[in-house]
């Protein structure tokens, strides 16, 4: 693996290796990420060409501990807005010696251009492209899923919301499927799920009461009104009576079903505070894990595995 662009191809025993070296780098009670040499000497490039705080954050304190040296270039304060291409800006950042480009951008493939262009010794990972993928959000989620119930293969999993904006969505699918989930669902309105999910194995549900019965695993997603314009829109109200989960909704699922949401969450709009803030959540423990996580793929794709 030299990138990390997409989960759709990878193997399962490179899912399996990426979960398994991230479970390395954390505490016994996984709380506590180490600090390693893995990449002492190498530069990091975090290029966030659209906004973020956990992804971008979460890099920057997954590669300080693995003893990279990181460059957070602020793209708003670049040369980008003076007209500087894609191509030119990582030209010029390859000649300052870059090791690795994380890439977040609001157009899909950019990160694949990236990674076509730029020299055989330098690593590109992902870090969500436009409504395509977001791989390590998806392995973070696969760890998270893992941490909980252990065992993949005897899972419900329910993706609930705005899924055909949602790169999340898509990396998640491709991640379960490759791990042998037998029962994923999409939940949403026609407007917010693409049908062709079906062709992938994915049940598509258009009421909570389908969707959410019975699971083990709830994923809930934001609408993403960034990609979406006049009509698309729902009202954020008539959503959250339809699809937000409530402590009501939740309780169609497993007692000990676990709530996701890949964050930034709408309290009231996709999931109601008590949901977020309660038992079932394990929201914030996911942000911890793609720390960890975040430290594998990087070392991976580096050659130097712990
Ligand atoms: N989950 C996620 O990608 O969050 P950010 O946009 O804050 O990075």
């Amino acid at each position: 693996l030299i990138h990390l662009l997409s989960i759709e191809g990878l193997p399962r025993d490179v899912v399996t290796n990426i979960l398994d070296t991230a479970g390395t780098f954390l505490s016994v009670n996984d709380r506590e990420v180490k600090k390693v040499p893995l990449l002492r000497g190498k530069s990091v490039f975090n290029l966030f060409f659209e906004n973020s705080t956990r992804t971008r954050t979460t890099f920057e304190i997954a590669a300080k501990r693995l003893s990279a040296d990181v460059i957070n270039l602020d793209i708003a304060k670049s040369s980008a807005s003076k007209g500087e291409s894609l191509l030119d800006t990582i030209a010029n950042l390859s000649a300052m010696h870059a090791d690795m480009f994380v890439v977040r951008h609001s157009e899909s493939g950019a990160p694949y251009l990236i990674a076509q262009h730029c020299a055989p010794h330098v690593h590109v990972v992902n870090a969500g492209d436009g409504r395509h993928a977001h791989p390590t959000q998806g392995l973070l989620d696969m760890y998270t899923i893992r941490h909980f119930k252990k065992d993949f293969t005897q899972l419900s999993v329910a993706i609930v919301g705005d899924i055909v904006h949602s790169r999340v969505a898509r990396s998640d699918i491709h991640a379960l499927t490759t791990l042998g989930v037998p029962d994923i669902r999409a939940v949403g309105p026609k407007t917010l799920v693409p049908g062709d999910l079906k062709a992938m194995g994915v049940r598509v549900c258009h009421t909570m009461e389908e969707g959410i019965r019975g699971a083990d695993v709830i994923i809930m997603l934001r609408l993403q009104n960034e990609r979406m314009s006049g009509a698309m829109l729902p009202s954020a109200g008539e959503f959250f009576k339809n699809y937000g989960l409530t402590d009501d909704k939740l309780a169609l699922a497993k007692p000990d079903a676990i709530v996701m949401h890949p964050g930034p969450i709408n309290r009231g709009v996709e999931i109601d505070s008590a949901v977020a803030d309660g038992t079932h959540s394990v929201i914030l423990p996911q942000v911890t894990f793609g720390i960890a996580v975040r430290m594998a793929v990087m070392s991976i794709i580096a050659g130097n595995e712990a």
